[in-house]
C-alpha cells in the first residue's frame, strides 16, 4: 500500500479526489493537510471534514489545518466561487462537519510523516503547494526521505486556466511551486497538459441517481454545478475537468499517464506571464510531466471507484 498525505484546498473536483482516494485500497491516507485556494483556509478545512463525514469515513483520517495565504504573504488570486461555488462544494449545503481538525499545522505533519516513514511517503497536493514548500523550508532533510510529490498543477504545453500564461495552483503561490520544483524531490506535475482531457459528462452524472443516498445526492450536486461553470466558461467542453483526481489516479496506476522528464521553471516576475510553468533550455531535469493519458481507462476506473 503507498503511504500518501493529501494536500487539498477543498472546491468541487477535491472532494472528488478525496472520494477516490478513500474508496483505493491501493492507498493508505496518512492525512489530509488543507489550505488556501479554491475557497479559504478555513473554509477548505470545513469542507474536507463534511466530505469525510458524508464519505462515512470510519478509519481514522486526520485534517490539519494549514496556509492561509500564499508565501509571498499576500494573495495574488481571488477565491473560485463561480467555479466551485459559494461554499467551495456547489452550494450543496450539507450540515457542518461532526469530525474536528488536528490541532496541529499541515507543514509540521507532512514532515512528521516523512520522517516516520522514510523514502516512503507520496504527498498528492492538489491546491496551491504552500504546505509542502512550507515544510521543505522547515526541513530540508524532508528532500532526501520523502518518496515523491504529485501536484495537480502547471500548463507546460497549453495554455493556462486562470492567465492566458497560468494554471490555478500554480498562480495562487507561483513561489511555492518554484521551491517545490528547484528543490530535488521527486516531483510528477499532473497538468492542464493532460486534466483537460479528463472530462466527466451530465450523462455520466445522470447515472448514479438509480442509486439513492445522500452521498450520491452530493455526488450529483457537485457535480452538476462544476459542469454548469465549465459550461459558462467554455460551451464546447461537454463536460468539468477531473484535475484532482487524476493526480490520484497517476499515483494508483502510473501507466494511466506518459511523463516525460523536463527542466521546468516557474514565472515568478508579476506581469502576464506569472506563473507560466515552462520548459527551460537549460538545467537538470527537475519534473516529471505528464504529456499523454488514455483518457478512457482513467475515467473508467474513477467512475467505478467513487460510487
Ligand atoms: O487548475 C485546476 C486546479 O485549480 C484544481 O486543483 C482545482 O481544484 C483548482 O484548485
Ligand atoms: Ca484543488
Amino acid at each position: 500500500m503507498e503511504q500518501v498525505i493529501l494536500d487539498v484546498d477543498t472546491g468541487i473536483d477535491d472532494a472528488l479526489a478525496i472520494a477516490y482516494a478513500v474508496h483505493s485500497p491501493e492507498l493508505n491516507i496518512l492525512g489530509i493537510t488543507t489550505g488556501f485556494g479554491n475557497v479559504s483556509e478555513e473554509e477548505a478545512t470545513r469542507n474536507t471534514l463534511q466530505v469525510l463525514d458524508i464519505l462515512n469515513v470510519n478509519r481514522e483520517i486526520p485534517v490539519i489545518p494549514g496556509a492561509d495565504k500564499p508565501l509571498s504573504g499576500t494573495h495574488i488570486k481571488a477565491k473560485a466561487t463561480r467555479i466551485h461555488g459559494e461554499d467551495g462544494l456547489g452550494n450543496s449545503g450539507l450540515p457542518l462537519p461532526e469530525r474536528k481538525p488536528l490541532p496541529s499545522e499541515a507543514a509540521d505533519f507532512i514532515i512528521e510523516k516523512i520522517k516516520q516513514y522514510p523514502y516512503q511517503v507520496t504527498v498528492i497536493a492538489v491546491g496551491p503547494q504552500t504546505n509542502i514548500a512550507t515544510a521543505i523550508k522547515k526541513d530540508p532533510d524532508i528532500v532526501h526521505l520523502a518518496k515523491r510529490v504529485v501536484i495537480m498543477g502547471g500548463a507546460v504545453t497549453v495554455p493556462g486556466n486562470v492567465t492566458p500564461h497560468a494554471e490555478a495552483n500554480i498562480y495562487a503561490d507561483p513561489e511555492a511551486a518554484s521551491v517545490l520544483f528547484e528543490s530535488g524531490i521527486p516531483v510528477t506535475l499532473v497538468g492542464l497538459d493532460v486534466t483537460m482531457q479528463t472530462l466527466l459528462s451530465s450523462e455520466q452524472v445522470g447515472k448514479w441517481s438509480n442509486v439513492k443516498s445522500a452521498y450520491n445526492d452530493f455526488l450529483q450536486t457537485i457535480c452538476n454545478y462544476y459542469i454548469d461553470a465549465y459550461h459558462q466558461f467554455d460551451s464546447s467542453l461537454g463536460g468539468c475537468a477531473l484535475h484532482d483526481p487524476l493526480a490520484v489516479g497517476v499515483v494508483i496506476d502510473p501507466s494511466f499517464v506518459k511523463a516525460v522528464p523536463m527542466h521546468v521553471e516557474v514565472d515568478l516576475e508579476r506581469g502576464e506571464s506569472l506563473g507560466n510553468t515552462h520548459e527551460a533550455k537549460q538545467g537538470k531535469r527537475n519534473v516529471e510531466v505528464c504529456l499523454e493519458i488514455d483518457v478512457d481507462r482513467f475515467v473508467t476506473h474513477f467512475l467505478q471507484r467513487i460510487t
